[in-house]
């Protein structure tokens, strides 16, 4: 494989207050509040390994200590299972901190915005191309199918620029994401040649909302940097790519699969159900609950 390439590193922004979570999250971070049984963080380091990275880059915060033990040994936890031969419980445990992945922790000490995060894992991640995954959205592939950063890192192989997974929004939620235009550059391929953060429906150059999930190059950092503060007074990433495309190519990905947006309680209730239905041990049982439950409607 061509080194160049080569995704090695994921960015986690996650130093994020989680305010529409409260008062669930006023002690925990809102990346470790559970779908089913696994916290958020884990969905998504989870979809950066199966994609082959293996450095976690967590640019975290006050309060976000969990996350760092969620991602660590657990000596007692761990030989107690062992002693009271909890095989699966023990597998599923030590599967969170495979040998051959490292976690990184930089701090975000202030609240600037997705782009000063990404800026803060600057002096880590260097220079090469990394991913960046937002933990607020679930992103499931396919039924079977690879997972969506599986399926961009493949992208890249191919077109090695910045990318950004996109998907088609109602024009009434267009203000909730950084929406992108372009034109087609291949299957489910856009070369972008527009992109706003959150814009007003009649400003909007298109409907395809950015996901959270990017795979950028390193010149980004410098267009971070020399960024004044955009949409609510913060440092945005999409500002930074915007100003990238000036110098360097940036293609938006249609990927195959769902995002749930759980950094809403809808979708995040959405998730719940859907996972919990697909779920091995409890499927079965919860479907047959949400019967009742309808029979009784
Ligand atoms: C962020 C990005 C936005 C992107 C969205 C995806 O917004 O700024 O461009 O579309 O994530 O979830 P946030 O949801 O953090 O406000």
């Amino acid at each position: 494989m061509n080194k160049v390439t080569k995704i090695n590193k994921a960015v986690f922004p996650v130093a994020g207050l989680g305010t529409r979570f409260l008062p669930a999250t006023k002690a925990q971070p809102k990346e470790m509040l559970p779908i089913v049984d696994k916290p958020l963080i884990q969905y998504a380091v989870e979809e950066a390994y199966a994609a082959g990275i293996r450095h976690m880059i967590f640019v975290t915060g006050r309060n976000k200590r969990a996350i760092e033990d969620h991602f660590d040994t657990a000596y007692e936890l761990e030989s107690e299972l062992e002693a009271s031969n909890k095989d699966e419980l023990l597998r599923a445990v030590r599967a969170m901190h495979p040998d051959d992945m490292d976690c990184s922790y930089v701090r975000q000490p202030r609240s600037l915005g997705l782009g000063h995060a990404v800026l803060c894992a600057q002096p880590l991640v260097g220079n090469e191309p990394f991913a960046v995954l937002l933990a607020d959205d679930l992103m499931c592939g396919e039924d079977d199918g690879p997972s969506v950063l599986t399926q961009m890192v493949d992208v890249f192989q191919e077109i090695p620029t910045s990318l950004l997974a996109v998907q088609e929004v109602p024009l009434d939620h267009v203000q909730r994401y950084g929406i992108v235009a372009g034109k087609p550059a291949g299957d489910r391929i856009l070369k972008v040649d527009r992109m706003v953060e959150k814009p007003k429906p009649q400003d909007a150059p298109s409907r395809m909302g950015v996901a959270g999930r990017y795979i950028l190059t390193p010149g980004v950092f410098e267009h971070i940097r020399n960024n004044p503060r955009g949409a609510g007074g913060e440092i945005q990433l999409t500002d930074g790519i915007a100003k990238l495309m000036a110098t360097e190519g940036v293609h938006a990905y249609q990927y195959w699969g769902k995002r749930y947006d759980c950094g809403s309680k809808q979708g995040f209730l959405e998730a719940t159900v859907e996972l919990a239905l697909k779920h091995a041990e409890v499927g079965p049982g919860f479907q047959e609950y949400l019967r009742t439950l309808s029979t009784r409607a």
